[in-house]
């Protein structure tokens, strides 16, 4: 167990969002936040939490503060508790104060809680004197957020669920570096009016697992589709990947969609995004582009440079999209400072 003296006080850290082309959706071990599935995912440029951590012997309790705002109820309660986690693993009882940023709107459904868990997890950890491998690190995150396994790296990633009851198989792993695939890029269209999230994933999930007619179904479908889309990343195989993330993204919309009560995440102007990508592509004669979304009504189209502009325009243009970004697969976590004494508020 380390000494007090000896932690080092204060970290700062920079983590990504990511965008699952195989999407986590079902916790086999609540306890141990152990997914039914395999996922895949793509780490996304230009966004980032950052996240600092100061932990401070003469504060009474944790203060958390969250784009400027001191959080309360269940945001505050998710890093507490994760805070608890990191305290136990350090053997140390000291409260902490916690400030981060998005540069990108808080829960406009860009995938916020997996960023700012991935930041917490690596700032949280360092400033308390861990110091974790990247594997190890992944495996912290996954107690806040699932897919925050996922952003500790950069690139192309997959966060295996392992089949050991004690989780030690259970992590996620770099496929490919960020420049493996130049050309790709992801045409983000932000949906006006996409409703807040009022379930958290991780409850919603549970939900499907427990209702869904259609889920066990999924869960059999899922190794070989697996194989398929991490075949065709590495062999940057465009043509092959954008129909196989666009079954993907519609089985796991199936499966929400028969839970009960229904889960529906999406609005008009996403499903007229989804139709118009489809008939792009049957129009050019071959996969053009390739979509998914998440639990949220935003959707990411996944096409080439050479593509992006026409497709950014063309899906842009839909009555009802807000704004569009082009995202390129971008870095993992990355240490911004850290040091003894921190900044006291
Ligand atoms: C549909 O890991 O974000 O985005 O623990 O509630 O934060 P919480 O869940 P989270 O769930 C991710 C669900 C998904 C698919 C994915 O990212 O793999």
């Amino acid at each position: 167990m380390p000494r007090a003296g000896s932690l080092r006080r204060s970290a700062t850290f920079d983590a990504p969002p990511n965008i699952a082309l195989v999407k986590y959706w079902g916790v086999r071990d609540p306890r141990l936040g152990l997914p039914f599935n395999s996922s895949v995912s793509v780490t996304l440029d230009r966004l980032r939490s950052r996240t600092t951590v100061a932990f401070d012997p003469a504060l009474r309790e944790d203060a958390v503060e969250i784009n400027g705002a001191p959080a309360t109820g269940g945001p505050r309660d998710g890093v507490v508790h994760f805070l608890d986690r990191v305290r136990t693993m350090a053997g140390t009882t000291d409260a902490a104060h916690v400030t981060s940023e998005n540069n990108f709107p808080t829960a406009s459904g860009l995938a916020s809680s997996a960023s700012g868990f991935a930041a917490l997890a690596a700032a949280a950890s360092r400033a308390a004197g861990l110091r974790l491998t990247p594997r190890a690190l992944s495996q912290l995150a996954r107690f806040g957020s699932g897919s925050a396994s996922r952003s500790v790296f950069g690139g192309f990633v997959e966060w295996r669920a392992g089949t050991r009851p004690d989780g030690s198989d259970c992590y996620a792993r770099p496929l490919h570096p960020e420049d493996h695939w130049p050309a790709l890029r992801d045409v983000v269209l932000l949906v006006r009016g996409a409703p807040v999230k009022e379930v958290r994933s991780k409850d919603a999930m549970q939900a499907t697992v427990r209702t869904s007619s259609e889920y066990r179904r999924r869960l059999r479908e899922l190794p070989p589709r697996l194989v398929r889309i991490e075949r065709a990343i590495g062999a940057r195989d465009a043509r092959a990947l954008f129909p196989l993330i666009m079954d993907e993204c519609d089985s796991f919309r199936a499966v929400c969609e028969t839970t009960r009560p229904s889960l529906d995440y999406l609005t008009s102007t996403s499903r007229a995004i989804l139709a118009e990508v489809r008939e792009m592509n049957r129009a050019a004669g071959r996969a053009v582009a390739g979509y998914t979304h998440d639990a949220g009504a935003h959707v990411h189209v996944f096409t080439l440079a050479r593509d992006a502009g026409r497709v950014r325009r063309r899906l842009g243009a839909i009555p009802g999209v807000d704004r569009t970004l082009v995202l390129r697969p971008g870095p993992g976590l990355r240490e911004v400072g850290s040091g003894r004494g921190g900044r006291r508020p």
